[in-house]
């Protein structure tokens, strides 16, 4: 793709982990000799993503989703293949190319735990040397969307979940990355306050037109946010095109007097037939 943000080709990551058998002979047996079990989190990937585009990645548990995240951030290395973003190789973790991205994984906090959060900000701002004064005007104005800027100044772990992914997102955005990855940003989260995330990111992406990969569990999220979608299945790409195309096509493929499902439901049937045939 002509100036395409992120490109991959045959991009592949396994894992290797060991079966441990059980007791503490067999451990100690499997010390020596370890049965050694290749997990394909990841198969041959090739990926063009454009500038501004908004990508939804859904899968179900363990389909790949974080890998491919992980990889296109640079946090962790492919087994095999390539990928450029932004330029740049990703795991060679360039400055130039950190601090024009963002990663934000809901599973696990990137704040400080024991600092409130406008002082995790003030520390973020040094890292990516931004003007002090600007970076503080924007976590507030990022705040005040977000409603939670009565919230800056107490202890990380003293907030609620819902809080603390706002300040999370917050500090995600502190930088204005032009590609933001967010892994489940509204996991675990009451409506109200995914919705208010929906929003803000809706309203976030208006503005600031960055391109961004969204995973999340949640199909309002990425029939809200996304145009495109990305449907994984035991770490491969199975579906890649427009969300309205999608929709419309499998709602053409239903036999008439067949019920009408929602995106959910769509969705999920089309992960269950692709698990199936595998
Ligand atoms: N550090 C690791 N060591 C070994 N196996 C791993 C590791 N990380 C992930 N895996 C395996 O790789 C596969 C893909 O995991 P991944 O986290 O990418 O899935 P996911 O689509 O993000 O799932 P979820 O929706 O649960 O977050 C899984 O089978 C998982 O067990
Ligand atoms: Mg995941």
């Amino acid at each position: 793709m002509e100036g395409a943000v992120i490109q991959t080709h045959s991009l592949c990551r396994d894992y290797k982990t060991y079966k441990k058998p059980s007791g503490i002979l067999n451990s100690i047996k499997g010390f020596w000799n370890r049965d050694y079990l290749t997990r394909h989190a990841l198969r041959p990937c090739n990926l063009s993503i454009g500038r501004g585009q908004i990508i939804g990645l859904v899968g179900a548990n363990g389909a790949g989703k974080t890998t491919l995240l992980k990889l296109l951030s640079g946090l962790i290395h492919p087994t095999s293949g390539t990928a450029e973003v932004l330029g740049h190789v990703p795991w060679q973790r360039k400055p130039e190319f950190l601090t024009k991205i963002s990663l934000l994984l809901g599973q696990k906090s990137q704040l400080w735990w024991d600092l409130p959060s406008a002082d995790s900000f003030s520390l973020l701002a040094e890292i990516y040397e931004l003007d002090p004064v600007k970076a503080k005007e924007r976590w507030i104005a990022l705040a005040k969307r977000l409603r939670c800027e009565d919230q800056l100044d107490i202890q990380l772990r003293r907030l609620s979940l819902g809080e603390r992914m706002k300040m999370e997102i917050i500090g995600s955005l502190l930088h204005e990355p032009q590609l933001l990855f967010l892994d489940e940003p509204t996991i675990g989260l009451d409506v109200v306050a995914q919705e208010t995330i929906r929003d803000f990111l809706d309203e976030y992406v208006k503005e600031s037109q960055p391109t961004i990969i969204l995973t999340s569990h949640y199909m309002d999220d990425i029939f809200e946010l996304a145009d495109r979608l990305l449907l994984m299945s035991q770490g491969s790409i199975v579906f890649d095109g427009e969300v309205d195309d999608f929709v419309q096509s499998r709602a053409a493929q239903r036999a008439q007097g067949e019920e009408d499902l929602d995106f959910e439901g769509v969705i999920r049937e089309f992960l269950e037939e692709e698990q199936s045939r595998r």
